[in-house]
């Protein structure tokens, strides 16, 4: 059983790639905890002015508050050893730290290396407890002033002709990518997998295959936008267990797949090598995805969490596994492959409407908070992932997870399957199942009615702004005034007249 576990969206666990070792510990002694403390009390003078900040002083002197909560970063790198960011993380579980944010990221010092970084919001003494402790599990851990937000505010984009949402005030909004380019900045803060395999992965006793997935993780993060994927020289073994899965799912694809997948499905047969005998190269499929929707394919370590997948999304850029399952099950995989990527995902990013579904979704969780970017990626899910049409009186398959899984591509179109009309507002609200089929799927008439319904769903995620994504700049615009939304207008006004006179000149043909 294979499609249940197809998942780019990770909604149980957050978990991040392993990283290498690193230099000397840190004394956690109570002068480098003061001083941690003075960082972040001159942090707080120079948002808010000395006299607050000395307010705040007196007041915590005075209601003795010094075991409140407050926020700190707290950034180490793994030991090598079996389910490293597990005992590290249970650490903080342990010491009942609650985690806000977690990520993997390159190492500031080190920039060759890779770290994980932490925010914590807990008192000190807790703090204290927690670094001792944290000492015993990881190579090294560092205790750095809090970062506001998710990323400095020095990491967004500076201002350009095309950028015109810089002067809006960014507090509290969570950053997001602005420009393609800067994918760079989350594409590699994959959450899970990555180079480390968990104990119950089918290839974690195989030292060839996790040698092989070091080659892929390799491949993805030392990736930039703008360049070439490079093209990969895939083993006999990969290519027989593609073979395996390719030769299953097309045998079902007729019968079960919608019209659109169909279509494009054998036109990647005869343009980008669908066979066999052959895994399509991710550069010759991204340039055939380019021609046909402005899709663009960038490879990927692993899992990113929703919020980096789905700004991909809005760039139409879709974030690819290069590496392919264990040979040991070719109808298994717990995490996504290049077969689900390649088979499930691509035919469909090669039509027109569905592509603009796609980017739809991922435009409204720029900048959203994090329950309605979960909102949106449970959509995602029962659509992009598990979800069914209605075409010609029968109930046909185009999400990616069934079309990329035999067993569960069949049962979802049999009599035993639950489905349901997709209606944005409950959907949203289910619990996407991890190890079994789904309990319920959903279907829509048409991608231009789910198009339509996730408009109005999108409309009611509270932005300040609405957001607008220029094919010619390859840029988010954000329309934060009038001005721009004239702008705006005056360029649809354009197309509008194109269309008007190209509808004149059928009419004309028509009526001679
Ligand atoms: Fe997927």
């Amino acid at each position: 059983m294979e499609g249940a576990n197809n998942r780019r969206i990770n909604f149980q666990s957050r978990r991040c790639c392993s990283t290498p070792a690193m230099a000397s510990l840190p004394d956690f002694s109570d002068s480098y905890i003061e001083e941690i403390k003075k960082k972040i009390r001159k942090r707080f003078e120079r948002e808010n002015g000395e006299d607050n900040a000395q307010k705040l002083d007196e007041s915590k002197e005075k209601n003795g508050q010094d075991e409140e909560e407050k926020a700190f970063a707290v950034i180490f790198s793994l030991r090598n050893q079996v389910c490293g960011l597990i005992r590290a993380l249970r650490v903080f579980q342990e010491n009942k730290v609650d985690v806000a944010h977690i990520e993997s990221r390159k190492s500031r010092k080190r920039p060759s290396q890779y770290e994980i970084y932490v925010n914590v919001h807990c008192e000190e003494s807790q703090l204290k407890d927690l670094l001792h402790n944290l000492e015993h599990e990881v190579e090294c851990v560092s205790l750095e002033e809090f970062e506001k937000g998710e990323v400095d505010i020095s990491d967004i984009p500076p201002p350009t002709p095309t950028s015109p949402g810089f002067e809006l005030s960014f507090d509290g909004m969570p950053w997001f990518p602005r420009k393609m380019s800067d994918l760079d900045k989350s594409a590699n803060r994959v959450l899970m997998y990555g180079a480390e395999l968990d104990a119950d992965h089918p290839g974690f006793k195989d030292e060839t295959y996790r040698k092989r997935r070091k080659y892929f993780t390799d491949l993805a993060l030392d990736y930039k936008h703008g360049q070439t994927i490079p093209y990969v020289q895939y083993t006999s073994e990969e290519i027989r267990t593609w073979g395996t899965v390719f030769t299953h799912l097309k045998i079902l694809y007729p019968s079960h797949a919608c019209k659109e997948f169909l279509e494009n499905f054998n036109l990647l047969i005869k343009f980008c090598g669908y066979r066999k005998d052959n895994i399509p190269q991710l550069e010759d499929v991204s340039r055939f995805l380019k021609q046909r929707t402005g899709f663009q394919l960038r490879p990927v370590a692993g899992y990113l969490s929703s919020r980096d997948f789905l700004a991909g999304l809005a760039f139409r850029v879709f974030h690819c596994t290069q590496y392919i399952r264990h040979s040991s099950d070719p109808f298994y995989t717990p995490e996504p492959d290049c077969c689900h990527e390649l088979l499930g995902h691509v035919p469909l990013l090669a039509d027109a409407s569905f592509a603009q579904f796609s980017q739809e979704l991922g435009l409204a969780s720029l900048g959203a908070s994090d329950d309605d970017v979960d909102k949106l990626a449970t959509c995602y899910f029962f659509t992009v992932e598990f979800g069914l049409c209605k075409q010609a009186g029968e109930m046909r398959v185009y999400g990616a997870g069934l079309l990329s899984s035999v067993a569960e591509l069949q049962h979802s179109l049999s009599p035993s399957a639950k489905v349901l009309p997709f209606e944005p507002e409950t959907t949203c609200v289910q619990t996407p199942l991890i190890t079994t089929f789904q309990d319920l799927y959903f279907f829509t008439d048409s991608f231009e009615e789910a198009k339509e319904k996730m408009r109005e769903f999108a409309s009611t995620i509270k932005r300040p702004f609405g957001l607008r994504y220029n094919p010619y700049t390859q840029t988010v615009e954000v329309l934060s005034n009038t001005r721009k939304i004239a702008n705006l207008v005056s360029e649809l006004k354009g197309d509008l007249c194109v269309v008007t006179a190209a509808l004149k000149k059928i009419r004309g043909r028509k009526a001679e």
